[in-house]
């Protein structure tokens, strides 16, 4: 049994170490119930109900899973009023013939699932998300807020090193197989509507249980121009190591050179034990949890740097 997920999925490692452990649930609803604690706690500022809104000042969040033995994904994306996204995902995988519901639409399977209307926003997010937007907006701007053109905005209001992260929890066992599960409240002041990459199968995330599975944090911009997840699994499909499919994927996110750049964080398992972490253009040290099914309990280690 091999457990990782990223640092910023730590409200939820216990829980989740907890029922791989036991085996009492699959691997999915263990990752599912592990992540609803990251979703629900405020100190996680890239998540649920701690994240940040989009650009005006509204919650909208994404999530998926990945059962890597059947490679059925649920899909949610901008989801508003809703803090436990990676278990309505779970919910699209199990009840719906489709992979991926978005806004209102996700929202409203939200409520004929039983989910509760949440509200999402915290008022020091609120607080912090007009104070900033306020900073980069005329007199003019401000008054017609907000039926003013949102996109000039977005140019200066980026802050990376407040956005696009995310969390991502990856299992691989040899009997109850490989799987990924993902969430994230996207990128801080985001244009509404915009979807990262963490519930874009093949770019946040891929799974599949006879060779491995990824799931990248940070931005998505790059990982959905790349298909990064799913080129690592392929990769080891067609004989490449772990660290040679991660290696390939690297490579190719180090290739673009337009369009908006930064940084990207690839965790990576495969079905032999191994597993791989690596920070490619990301500020600081980044690191992540480790469980192996002997251990204790999960343990942070650092990620490689590339
Ligand atoms: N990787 C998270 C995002 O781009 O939203």
């Amino acid at each position: 049994m091999l457990f990782i997920a990223n640092a910023e999925g730590w409200p939820g490692i216990a829980t989740t170490v907890e029922m791989l452990r036991s085996g009492t649930t699959d691997s999915l609803t263990a990752m599912v119930a592990g992540i609803s604690k990251v979703e629900a706690e405020t100190k996680v500022r890239s998540v649920g109900h701690g994240g940040w809104p989009n650009m005006l000042g509204v919650m909208e969040c994404d999530a998926a899973v990945m059962d890597g033995t059947t490679r059925a994904v649920g899909s949610v994306g901008a989801v508003p009023d809703t803090i436990p996204v990676a278990r309505l995902a779970h919910e699209v995988m199990k009840q719906l013939p489709h992979v991926m519901l978005t806004g209102a639409g996700a929202r409203r399977f939200a409520t004929e699932t039983g989910f509760s209307v949440d509200d999402v926003l915290l008022e020091d997010s609120k607080r912090v998300w007009w104070e900033r937007l306020e900073q980069e907006m005329t007199p003019e701007q401000k008054a017609a807020f907000p039926n003013t053109p949102l996109a000039p905005l977005l140019k200066t209001i980026t802050d990376p090193e407040r956005v696009r992260d995310t969390t991502v929890y990856l299992s691989a066992d040899p009997s109850r197989g490989i799987h990924a599960a993902t969430s994230t409240s996207g990128w801080a002041w985001k244009y509404p509507g915009r979807l990262g990459d963490s519930p874009i199968p093949g770019a946040g995330f891929y799974a599949d249980s006879r060779y491995g599975a990824a799931a990248c944090t940070h931005t998505g911009e790059m990982t959905m121009r790349c298909a990064t997840s799913r080129t690592i699994v392929l990769a080891m499909k067609l004989g490449y190591s772990l660290s040679d499919a991660v290696k390939l994927a690297v490579d190719e996110l180090n290739e673009l050179t337009d369009g908006f750049l930064g940084g990207v964080v690839i965790h990576a398992v495969d079905a032999k034990g191994n597993h791989e972490v690596v920070n490619f253009r990301c500020q600081g040290e980044i690191r992540y949890w480790l469980w192996d099914g002997a251990m204790p309990e999960a343990e942070l280690r650092a990620a490689k740097t590339i």
